[in-house]
């Protein structure tokens, strides 16, 4: 996952900020699939790594991620944004977050432990507690 990230960081397209950003996700069924930044010069419209790396898999078919792992440019390990958060979170709210710095520093989080009273689509469905 790692070696995948990193070449897929090497990819980012980050002419506005600079900060590349690679990511890797652990499917269902073992495959890997990576992804990376890319803006866009209408700012809002970029696209976090790891996003990218889940529409990957989803394309793919698969519907469920064990793990995503994070490498960044920088020395220390990077947290995934909270809108990645939130759209990992869909497909596997218990996943493992897994960060590298540049020179190796690992950090790991439970999903869970980064987005806690997570909305996710139990609530849509009425499950969650919501009133009929
Ligand atoms: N970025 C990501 O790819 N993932 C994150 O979780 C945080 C931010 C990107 C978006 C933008 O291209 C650049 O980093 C600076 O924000």
């Amino acid at each position: 996952m790692l070696s995948s990230a990193r070449e897929a960081m090497s990819n980012a397209y980050c002419p506005y900020s600079g900060f590349r950003v690679g990511a890797a996700v652990l499917a269902g069924s073992g495959d890997v699939f990576s992804g990376c930044n890319v803006e866009n010069a209408s700012y809002p419209v970029s696209l976090c790594a790891e996003r990218g790396a889940l529409s990957a898999a989803v394309a793919a078919g698969e519907e469920t991620i064990a793990a995503v792992l994070i490498t960044t440019e920088i020395g220390k390990p990077c947290p995934p944004c909270g809108m990645c958060r939130q759209a990992l979170a869909e497909f596997g709210p218990e996943m493992e977050v897994v960060m590298v710095s540049s020179s190796d520093e690992v950090a790991q989080h439970a999903l869970s432990d980064l987005l806690p009273e997570m909305f996710g689509p139990g609530f849509l469905k009425g499950d969650e507690g919501v009133d009929e």
